[in-house]
């Protein structure tokens, strides 16, 4: 069982949206895929509405999903750790104990952009247009993380 876990700073928008997706694309049995934020403001709510609205288009449903904070335990429970940003590998980064955690954590669009070290955009204060956005990168990258694992 591959363990694969997303991570953004709210784990309301960009990673509820990943985790969806990539699930929606692997079977229960061989991959288990989470998210969690690296702040604590949205620690229990549903993702945002306007992250439910672009993935019920595309029929996957996130609103079950509740948001919780990366914890330094998901560093031994997870095989791989995909983070949206910059922002989000420094965070981590603080947090790792060791050259095994750190190597854990990669930047997400690097499966789509080989080392070119890209940003997913934080869509929270935008419209809902950088939802759409978002959610055709985070297609794409899981497309491509499909492929190897
Ligand atoms: P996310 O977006 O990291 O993609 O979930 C955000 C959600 C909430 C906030 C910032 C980014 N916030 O400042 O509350």
């Amino acid at each position: 069982m591959q363990k694969v876990l997303m991570v953004c700073l709210g784990n309301i928008c960009r990673s509820p949206l990943a985790e969806g997706i990539l699930q929606s694309k692997v079977s229960p049995e061989k991959v288990f895929v989470d998210s969690a934020g690296t702040a604590a403001y949205h620690i229990g709510n549903k993702p945002d509405k306007r992250s439910i609205n672009v993935s019920a288009k595309y029929g996957i449903d996130i609103s079950n999903q509740r948001a919780r904070k990366f914890s330094v335990k998901d560093f031994d429970e997870f095989d791989i750790i995909y983070v949206m940003d910059q922002s989000n590998y420094n965070h981590l980064l603080l947090l790792a104990r060791n050259d095994l955690d750190i190597h854990k954590v990669q930047l997400i669009l690097n499966e789509t952009y080989p080392n070119q070290q890209r940003n997913v955009p934080d869509p929270y204060y935008g419209r809902s247009s950088g939802f759409e956005k978002v959610y055709s990168m985070l297609d794409e990258a899981c497309e491509n993380i499909l492929k190897k694992i």
